[in-house]
């Protein structure tokens, strides 16, 4: 079995992308619109886990999920309350401009969840690689926060959390399902696979269409308002006589 760890390491990939978010966190307006998205993720989340904790039959999950959701809704306020804090110092509000969620999204990708019909070994699998995810990203966001000392504890603070909601995931989930955890952890780890392809896919395909949309902007208008400008000055100016045989009917446009 995955043995449950204390802290959780970035993974290489969240690693490699240091640089990038070190250049997203740096600008004061961006950190203000990616801390009300994550605030708006965690709490979606606690609601979905809240849900969980509805649904589920078993009475320790119940008691674990109600302590899960009530720790993602105080995430949710603790980067509201962050945000707000930067909004009085920030000058500018403009939610404009690249704020790379694809590139550094909301920690968890609880907002793939959905709770109603899943079993409690299933949701158990996906909470576990969700809050892992969420620690390694918390981990290097923290990391690249040290300019902006209040950030980073509120990052910090975030991230014991979510250690311990992958913790309690994993081991909750090798209690049970015993025999089988790893092989929900594989379904679970290629669906998640799959969801960020299809988000990496839309983000690419969001620069893609704007570089494509500008490269015909500038190479196929010119030719047809060279077109239609040359067809405007062959055109008589003023009115223009319309032959007889054109206008002897009133039933018909032309
Ligand atoms: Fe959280
Ligand atoms: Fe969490």
């Amino acid at each position: 079995m995955d043995s449950p760890r204390l802290h959780e390491r970035p993974t290489a990939f969240d690693r490699m992308l240091t640089p990038v978010h070190r250049w997203i966190w740096r600008d004061t307006d961006r950190r203000v619109q990616k801390l009300l998205r994550f605030s708006e993720t965690e709490t979606d989340g606690g609601r979905d886990i809240l849900r969980a904790a509805e649904v589920t039959s078993d009475p320790l999950l119940r008691r674990l999920y109600l302590e899960h959701a009530i720790d993602e809704f105080r995430h949710g306020v603790l980067f509201r309350h962050r945000a707000a804090e930067l909004l009085k110092v920030s000058a500018s509000r403009s939610s404009q401009g690249f704020h790379g969620d694809w590139l550094a999204p909301g920690g968890h990708g609880l907002d793939d969840l959905q709770v109603d019909g899943e079993s409690d070994r299933n949701m158990l699998a996906f909470l576990h690689l969700s809050e892992k995810a969420a620690a390694s990203r918390f981990t290097v966001y923290r990391d690249v926060m040290q300019h902006d000392p209040p950030t980073r504890a509120v990052f910090e603070e975030i991230l014991h959390d979510e250690t311990f909601h992958m913790n309690y995931t994993l081991m909750q989930l090798a209690r049970v399902e015993p025999k089988r955890h790893r092989r929900h952890l594989w379904r679970a780890r290629l669906s998640r696979l799959w969801k960020a392809y299809l988000r990496l896919a839309t983000g690419l395909a969001g620069i893609l269409g704007s570089m494509l949309l500008t490269i015909q902007y500038f190479a196929l208008l010119p030719p047809f308002a060279w077109l239609a400008k040359r067809a405007a000055h062959q055109e008589r100016s003023g009115w223009t006589m319309v032959s007889p045989g054109h206008s002897d009917s009133l039933d018909r446009q032309y």
